[in-house]
């Protein structure tokens, strides 16, 4: 099992806790401690009061079908994502509210009410009808943080168009990939997007990308900066692409919303596994969006007048369920962000937290710790007194950072949210409710309410120290792998009998909490986002001077873990550092810069067992600079022997 050895460490001697302050347990919204009971008594019940918070069209007959791994919620029901998140506020005062607040990097404001966002959806909506785009068919998104991707998102809901957001840092290789796997008949992209200073040439990687898909009939290119994209060189193929802006001033008015069941995709979001193609995680209407309306209702603690930031890209699941769909069907003011929280200065962050008001703030450790780097001095400069309530997810929280996010940004005075979940369970499992959970730093308590949470070994059996288990089914469950069932099955549900296996390691301590501590298998956690090892390692084999590479995490201060990466070339391959700058460059062409290996050591011979598997346990022993473990079992323990004396001789 491979574990965070800081989680480990701090398991053992955390005794900090830390009670919700009491002007927040007074107006809580999740104010009864009973409330964990009550679900579990009968979950069923307790979801469908959360359903009822939304609008339906048509009732459902049944709460829950369940014939596993195969389950449907709300059976027979009626409604639509978009008219829950958009057109049913408007007959509330939450007509003039603001949706959206978005700033972007060089400064740009753009602000929408639910009225203004609306209007744009359903236009937006329009223009993709006109395009051919119905019921059921694939959009893939492409888009920097900008609001045009919240309202593409939105509008596939409206007609019912199943969405695929592809991250913007990612490459055109991986862009065609996810295209081609969803059979995409529209691409949403556009000229540009800003990171820190420079533009990314969204346009032009997509460009690159659809020279490589068939499915594509038409590109739609939202114009981030005109003046850039000239310099960019960006081009637009006639009769294939359209911008985004001449679409919407030549339609005619919007569309009502799709009647979908709710059981009908929302959307297909890729993500890495244990092999070298990622898989397409489907998503469904009714459950979906059920669950991620209640946990930002009771896990943020959601009020009318708060002003909420999920720091969160919504190429990641994070953005999809916690920027868009959750915070906008609790009719929420949304800020959304285009850029990176160092530019032009360290304080960026708490700048735009002071300016706009932040109260509800949601991000992932890995920034924490960038922050806690770059010294208190930055977010002592700004007023962050409007602050209540601050959120971590992604990966697991050391304490150290935890106690400085409280200490630091939250002033002792926020309650801390350390959300445990996954791009397959659609919404937050694993959390302390803020009015009612004493936390301790370093874990993300327990299941939230009607879910169902454990830890297992390999038996099934319950136990301290193990593997994390979703014992039951939940609303916002992933409902298979696009266009691979058997995968779906294969990967979550072939462990115990009907129980889902999350990947993730997992101990409980004294007060009952539940310790994630990282990920059991080939999937790798970098600045809290999942990169599977066989991809990284597919795109090492690619280059045709490699014979054989082997990636492992390697335990990195800021962002978790980093990539370590041992290859063998083919005979007569000159190596050094040029080859290593040249094969950390092609992975990043392939898959996208989240995917440097930050390390690449060349060697004769992986160390493999008997049968030929590469042992990546002993390998990351050398790349963590630990005792190598047990090597017993291989064909040739001298390998390792040999490794590991060139890595500690700095020959790396
Ligand atoms: C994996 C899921 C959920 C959105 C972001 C990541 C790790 C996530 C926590 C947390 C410890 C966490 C797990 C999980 N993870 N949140 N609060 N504490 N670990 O989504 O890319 O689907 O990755 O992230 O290992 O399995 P994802």
């Amino acid at each position: 099992m491979s574990q965070d050895h800081g989680a480990m460490d701090s398991l053992l001697h955390e005794e900090r806790r830390i009670p919700p302050p009491a002007p927040f347990v007074e107006a809580a919204h999740a104010s009864d401690p009973e409330v964990w009971d009550r679900a579990a008594a009968d979950p069923e019940a307790y979801w469908a009061e959360w359903a009822r918070e939304l609008d339906w069209f048509e009732p459902w007959e049944k709460v829950l079908e369940w014939t596993p791994p195969h389950a449907k919620w709300f059976v027979g029901g009626k409604l639509n994502v978009c008219h829950n998140c958009l057109d049913r506020h408007l007959t509330t005062p939450r007509r003039n509210k603001a949706a959206l607040i978005w700033e972007g990097e060089p400064g740009d404001v753009r602000v929408m009410t639910y009225y203004g966002l609306q209007r744009r959806v359903s236009k937006f909506a329009h223009v993709l009808r006109r395009l051919g785009v119905e019921k059921g068919d694939r959009v893939a998104i492409y888009l920097p943080m900008v609001p045009e991707a919240a309202i593409a998102m939105l509008a596939c809901a409206r007609i019912g168009a199943i969405h695929s957001v592809v991250f913007g840092g990612f490459s055109p290789e991986s862009l065609a990939g996810r295209i081609n796997d969803a059979e995409a008949k529209v691409l949403i992209t556009a000229d540009a997007g800003y990171r820190r200073g420079s533009a990314v040439p969204l346009k032009n990687n997509a460009d690159a990308a659809m020279e490589h898909t068939d499915s594509i009939e038409h590109c739609i290119v939202v114009e981030r900066d005109s003046h850039v994209g000239r310099e960019l060189g960006v081009r637009m193929k006639p009769g294939r692409d359209i911008w985004y802006h001449e679409l919407m001033r030549d339609i005619e008015g919007g569309v009502d919303c799709e009647v979908m069941d709710s059981e009908d995709p929302l959307y297909i979001l890729y993500t890495s596994g244990t092999t070298g193609r990622p898989k397409g995680v489907v998503h469904t209407t009714g459950g979906y969006l059920t669950q991620v309306h209640a946990t930002t209702k009771w896990v943020f603690d959601l009020k009318e007048e708060d002003r909420y930031w999920c720091t969160a890209d919504v190429g990641w699941v994070t953005g999809h369920s916690y920027i868009v769909y959750g915070p906008l069907a609790a009719g929420a003011t949304v800020f959304m962000y285009e850029g990176a929280p160092d530019w032009p200065h360290r304080g960026r962050f708490w700048h735009l937290c002071e300016k706009y008001g932040i109260t509800l703030f949601y991000t992932a450790p890995t920034a924490i710790r960038a922050f806690m780097r770059w010294g208190e001095e930055w977010p002592e400069k700004y007023d962050l007194s409007q602050l209540r309530l601050l959120g971590t997810v992604g990966e697991p929280i050391n304490p150290e950072a935890w106690m400085w996010y409280h200490q630091v940004i939250g002033k002792e005075r926020c309650p801390i949210v350390d959300t445990w979940w996954q791009t397959e369970t659609g919404g937050i499992m694993i959390t302390p409710l803020p009015g009612l959970t004493t936390t301790t730093p370093g874990t993300a308590t327990r299941a939230f309410p009607g879910v169902h949470a454990t830890i297992l070994n390999d038996e099934g059996e319950e136990v301290d120290a193990g593997y994390l288990a979703i014992t039951k089914p939940w609303p916002s469950m992933l409902r298979t792998i696009w266009g691979d069932d058997e995968r779906f099955q294969a990967q979550y549900w072939s462990k115990w009998d009907g129980i889902y296996f999350p990947g993730d390691g997992a101990k409980r301590d004294e007060d009952g909490n539940i310790w994630i501590l990282g990920r059991v298998d080939d999937v790798l956690n970098v600045a809290g986002h999942r990169i599977g090892t066989m991809e990284v390692e597919s795109a090492l084999v690619d280059d045709e001077r490699v014979a054989e590479a082997a990636v492992v995490g390697k335990h990195h201060e800021l962002k978790g873990q980093s990539i370590a990466a041992f290859v063998t070339v083919k005979e007569g391959v000159e190596t050094g550092t040029s080859l290593a700058d040249e094969l950390k460059a092609h992975v990043v062409e392939k898959i996208g810069a989240i995917a440097r290996p930050e390390l690449i050591l060349f060697t004769g011979d992986l160390p493999k067992t008997r049968s030929g598997k590469i042992m990546r346990r002993l390998l990351k022993d050398i790349a963590e600079g630990r005792a190598v473990g047990d090597t017993t079992t291989l064909a040739d323990p001298a390998v390792v022997e040999a490794l590991k004396r060139r890595y500690d001789e700095g020959d790396a």
